[in-house]
């Protein structure tokens, strides 16, 4: 008999042997898609991060591309260089050959596995002769096949939390973005723990989910400022229970332990938690980093009865409950993951002598408003901003209304308010520095990829670097010149 476990290393040792063949055959990329109609989705991508083609690729098949054709005559369809037909997918490709499968009962369907190669190959001919030796093509299209349904599931789930999202802002505003940033936290601590990328996908959504529950209790009392009274307290733990069977009902088929995760969240490492007072290994370990995840984020974000505690208080209170209510393990992880993604926005700009580092300076006049690219740094204890790029009408850069630096360093944005004296064309003294107010900027919890579709529908990659209830700031992700009309709309698509 065969058991789902049986199942998972079926899963494991196919990508394992695609990996061997790929680097016994030179192949730079091996991606296995599915093409539903003309939808395209990735189901896995074995490759370098430079030589992806997953990141680049539109989501439905438009153009006259190497998968739409093999989809389209349902053959191996091979590109090299020197054929101009099509475009290669990935520019640094030499050759790329894509083999569709199809099967007679589901003709809309067709999985495709696609080598891109950086070096011509010798022999494409006993290549796909020597894939098609090794690997049973049938087992390859169940595989993808049960991941895309597995994929348009969660699809669909996600999205059914984007309409909750709604009915939590109107009803239980506190718990406004909670799930996310839970998500957020708890995912980076599960790398750190080393956990797979299919793992990593289940925690995301456990922690989704985790307070779901809380919908079904009284406004009055989720919303309520201040402490609640014995009774109250009663009620909001029987969210865990509320939590459970709306994940079972979600869940259940696709991912059975997400529910169990869930249920166990408020358990405590020393058996002092709810529902069940489980102790130590006996709570799920996904369900020990949603609680470190959700106390990282209660008290990182403000809400309205309460401000944001400092970092350096989150930490002291992390490791203060390791061993009683926290897996010393996963406070372990969460205390690098916030030692990476957290740095006190005043600290960055603690630059010793002699340092620069990256920044650019928006200053706003009476009539316009300048953004200066260049750098900022220490001299002697003075800071200044020295522009790459110089103003025509600096006479009128006398009259500033306001200034603000913005730094980007590890990934994060960070934006100060400051004064600035021009000294000279290029050069600004800094003064009083101060950081914006966090309900301002939410840098940490973004770093999205996505598009942004220029006025002939012609989209540039950009990356998502801040959002906040003002303004997204954004950077260009394709190195190309873009010049943008502040008087037109355009739409930004983002990739969760
Ligand atoms: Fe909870
Ligand atoms: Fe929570």
């Amino acid at each position: 008999m065969n058991t789902c476990f049986d199942k998972i290393k079926e899963d494991i040792d196919l990508i394992k042997n695609l990996s061997v063949f790929k680097n016994e055959f030179n192949i730079e990329n091996i991606s296995i898609l599915l093409v539903n109609k003309n939808k395209v989705f990735f189901i896995e991508e074995l490759c370098s991060n430079n030589n992806s083609i997953n990141s680049k690729f539109p989501s439905t098949l438009d153009n006259n591309n190497l998968i739409s054709l093999a989809c389209e005559k349902n053959k191996p369809i091979y590109f090299y260089e020197e054929n101009d037909i099509i475009y290669p997918l990935n520019k640094n490709f030499v050759e790329e050959l894509c083999l569709p499968i199809k099967l007679e009962q589901n003709k809309d369907i067709t999985v495709c596995i696609y080598f891109g190669f950086i070096k011509k190959t010798k022999n494409i001919q006993a290549l796909l002769s020597s894939f098609l030796d090794r690997f049973n093509i049938f087992e390859i299209y169940s595989y993808v096949y049960s991941k895309y349904i597995q994929l348009s599931e969660t699809e669909k789930i996600k999205k059914l939390l984007m309409l909750l999202e709604d009915i939590i802002e109107t009803h239980h505003p506190s718990m406004r973005l909670h799930g996310f940033n839970v998500a957020f936290w708890a995912t980076e601590i599960g790398k750190k723990l080393n956990f797979s990328k299919d793992e990593l996908e289940k925690i995301y959504l456990a922690a989704l989910f985790h307070d779901i529950g809380k919908l079904r209790i009284p406004e009055s009392i989720i919303n309520k400022q201040g402490p609640l009274a014995n009774e109250e307290y009663e009620e909001v733990k029987k969210h865990v229970e509320f939590s459970y069977i709306i994940t079972k009902e979600f869940f259940e088929d696709l991912y059975p332990e997400i529910p169990l995760w869930v249920r166990a969240h408020h358990e405590m490492y020393d058996g002092s938690g709810y529902p069940f007072g489980l102790k130590g290994n006996e709570i799920p370990l996904v369900s020990r980093i949603l609680k470190v995840a959700d106390v990282i984020d209660v008290l990182y974000s403000p809400r309205s009865y309460k401000k944001n505690l400092p970092i350096d208080k989150i930490i002291t209170e992390l490791k203060n409950c390791s061993g009683k209510d926290f897996d010393p393990s996963v406070v372990e992880a969460a205390l690098n993951v916030i030692d990476e993604k957290i740095i006190l926005p005043m600290d960055i700009l603690k630059l010793k002598s002699g340092q620069i580092l990256p920044a650019n300076l928006s200053l706003r006049t009476y009539n316009e408003i300048f953004n200066l690219e260049g750098y900022f740094s220490n001299n002697d204890e003075k800071y200044y901003f020295k522009s790459t790029n110089t103003i025509k009408t600096s006479k009128d850069l006398w009259n500033l209304v306001s200034a603000s630096l913005v730094v980007e360093i590890l990934n994060s944005i960070y934006e100060y308010e400051v004064n600035a004296l021009p000294l000279d064309e290029n050069t600004y003294q800094i003064t009083e520095i101060r950081p914006l107010e966090r309900k301002s900027y939410v840098s940490i919890l973004w770093d999205l990829d996505g598009n942004l579709i220029l006025q002939d529908n012609k989209s540039i990659n950009i990356k998502v670097k801040k959002l906040s209830a003002d303004d997204l700031l954004f950077v260009n992700g394709d190195n190309s010149n873009l010049t943008i009309n502040l008087n037109n709309l355009y739409k930004i698509k983002l990739k969760f």
